[in-house]
């Protein structure tokens, strides 16, 4: 839709500066959505802030800009309210227009990395694993959309001193990597876990059997090689009933950079920014300190001699800032890893890795909470398997569809199940833990995905009953119009602003708000059963309300069925 938004602001800006001269032309015209309908479509708060700079009366500031303000093409003549507020209405043949002419974004010119997913080879994607692939894509969607160049970095988990134990466990077992699938691994993980931790020979063997891991020995990185294939065909399979658009090609895991470590490592070293401490190499910044107040170290070098997980994601920043030449670096991991990705950026600044002219950022999330309100677990304790929780909720969504007609079953069921899941993640701020709830979750009232895709397919119903989807808005003259078209107006905005705070969670809350209006549309005025230019001009809103609810899902990895 065309934005509407920025030209008020502007107006406002040019009011502001006329009104109390030029240096008031970039002031910010504090322009939002207006609280109630009454107060009509916006209301600007700029008359109480000037007042108080100017120390004159608000309502008598706000009197000066509306005289100063030239709206009459756009909108209703504005009104003061309360202390000093400006309420703008705007003209339906301005609301038509912005939802007759949809905003398109074009190329920015700006390369946005995106590390997401990251699951851990020898082990099944878990929940946590879901939440940063959901994230992940949809902000990978949205930033697309605004006009990014994105790059997906799926940083796995496939090196470290675990894989030691485990080639060294296969060998002892006189297994081969061929004969195990994903949960022979996890089970092989587990049992040279325990050998590790009991018996010291055995942990010597696994050390030695990680240096030569790291150095390249071939038969060492041949049973790797064939642990982390047989690891990345399970996440694939995850990432296909998932609908997620990440694949083999966007696999840059923690092994790719175990070449650069000893480089990353030197050149701290050359920097002075390394301090030995009990045979680690750490970096000491200012500012981190522990819950005790000693100095929090960034390990770079284990005593041992190992790299580790610090090292491998400050090569990551170095290779994504210096060879993927990324304006934008965005990580969806848990809100766990905070201090450590704090860490990592400072420290990445201080070497000269990071230029402040590239934000990195911390997507963090909350946990996924089970029924009873605790991290979600397996009876026995174990993490709960990201696949059955799927296949439950597909298995759900098919039995809501039971009886429907003209419905393509199996591939719905999935849309929806899928859908759902996705949805419930993606619509509560993502700071926050939630309960996995899958009665909620595919409840077809309330803020959930097969609520809104019942939106769209319903209006796809009624489209396909109108014979013609075509034609433009030309009447808005019913409250309930007027408030759907001005929501429609909003999309660009609100996709906008998910792209900047990378909160998928606004574009949940404005799709939820679309459908919301559309139904009280339905109710008050009819459609198919009206006549002339109000059903022509009806028939093109439903489109276009259609195309927003469609694209909005989309960008949020949702499929948006045409019947169920
Ligand atoms: N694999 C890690 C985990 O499962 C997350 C990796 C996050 N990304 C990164 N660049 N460190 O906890």
């Amino acid at each position: 839709m065309s934005a509407v938004l920025p030209v008020l602001a502007t107006r406002l800006s040019a009011a502001a500066a006329a009104a109390f001269g030029s240096s008031y032309a970039d002031v910010d015209p504090e322009l939002r959505s207006a609280t109630k309908p009454e107060f009509g479509h916006y209301q600007s708060n700029l008359a109480l802030r000037l007042g108080n700079a100017l120390s004159q009366s608000p309502r008598d500031v706000a009197a000066r800009l509306v005289a100063a303000m030239r709206l009459d093409d756009l909108c209703a003549p504005p009104t003061i309210a309360g202390p000093g507020f400006i309420n703008l209405t705007l003209l339906p043949s301005t609301l038509a227009k912005a939802v007759n002419e949809p905003q398109s974004f074009t190329s920015n010119g700006q390369r946005v990395v995106v590390d997401y997913s990251q699951p851990n080879v020898a082990k099944q994607m878990h929940v946590g694993h879901l939440r940063s692939t959901v994230i992940g894509d949809a902000l990978c969607n949205v930033l697309n959309h605004v006009g990014y160049e994105v790059i997906r970095q799926n940083h796995v988990g496939d090196w470290g001193t675990q894989y030691g134990m485990m080639i060294e466990q296969l060998l002892e077992e006189g297994l081969t990597a061929e004969s195990l699938d994903l949960v022979g691994l996890q089970h092989l993980y587990e049992r040279s876990r325990k050998h590790f931790d009991a018996d010291g020979t055995f942990a010597d063997l696994s050390r030695g059997r990680v240096v030569l891991l790291q150095s390249g020995d071939p038969e060492t990185r041949a049973i790797w090689r064939h642990m982390v294939d047989v690891s990345l065909d399970d996440f694939e399979r995850v990432y296909a009933l998932l609908g997620s658009a990440l694949t083999r090609s966007d696999v840059v895991g923690e092994s790719a950079y175990n070449d650069d470590l000893p480089r990353v490592v030197a050149e701290l070293e050359q920097q002075g920014l390394l301090t030995e401490s009990e045979g680690a190499m750490c970096a000491f910044l200012p500012g981190f300190l522990g819950r005790d107040g000693s100095p929090l170290p960034v390990i770079v070098r284990k005593s041992d001699g190992g790299f580790g997980y610090s090292a491998t994601d400050l090569a990551a920043v170095r290779h994504r800032v210096s060879t993927l030449h990324a304006n934008r670096i965005v990580y969806v991991v848990d809100h766990r890893q905070a201090l450590h990705f704090d860490q990592i950026f400072t420290l990445a600044r201080t070497a000269g890795w990071l230029p402040t002219t590239v934000p990195a950022e911390h997507v963090s999330f909350g946990t996924v909470l089970g029924p009873n309100g605790r991290p979600f677990k397996t009876r026995a304790g174990g993490t709960v398997k990201l696949v059955e929780l799927l296949d439950s909720a597909v298995a759900r969504a098919d039995a809501l569809l039971a009886g429907r007609e003209g419905v393509d079953r199996a591939a719905t069921a999935r849309a929806v199940g899928i859908g759902a899941v996705k949805y419930a993640d993606l619509s509560s701020d993502r700071g926050n833990d939630y309960v996995f709830d899958l009665d909620r979750m595919v409840a077809m009232t309330g803020n959930t995905g097969p609520y809104l895709q019942y939106a769209h397919a319903r209006l796809t119903r009624l489209l396909g009953k109108a014979g013609t989807t075509g034609g433009e808005v030309t009447e808005l003259q019913e409250p309930a119009e007027q408030r759907l078209a001005l929501l429609l107006t909003g999309f660009a905005s609100t996709v906008n602003q998910v792209a900047e705070t990378l909160q998928p969670h606004k574009l949940c809350t404005y799709l939820y708000e679309l459908a919301s209006a559309l139904s009280v549309f339905y109710e008050q005025c009819p459609v198919l059963s009206s006549a002339g230019a109000t059903r022509a001009s009806r028939i093109a809103l439903c489109t276009a309300t259609r195309h927003v609810l469609q694209d909005g899902l989309g960008l949020l990895g949702i499929e948006a069925p045409n019947a169920m």
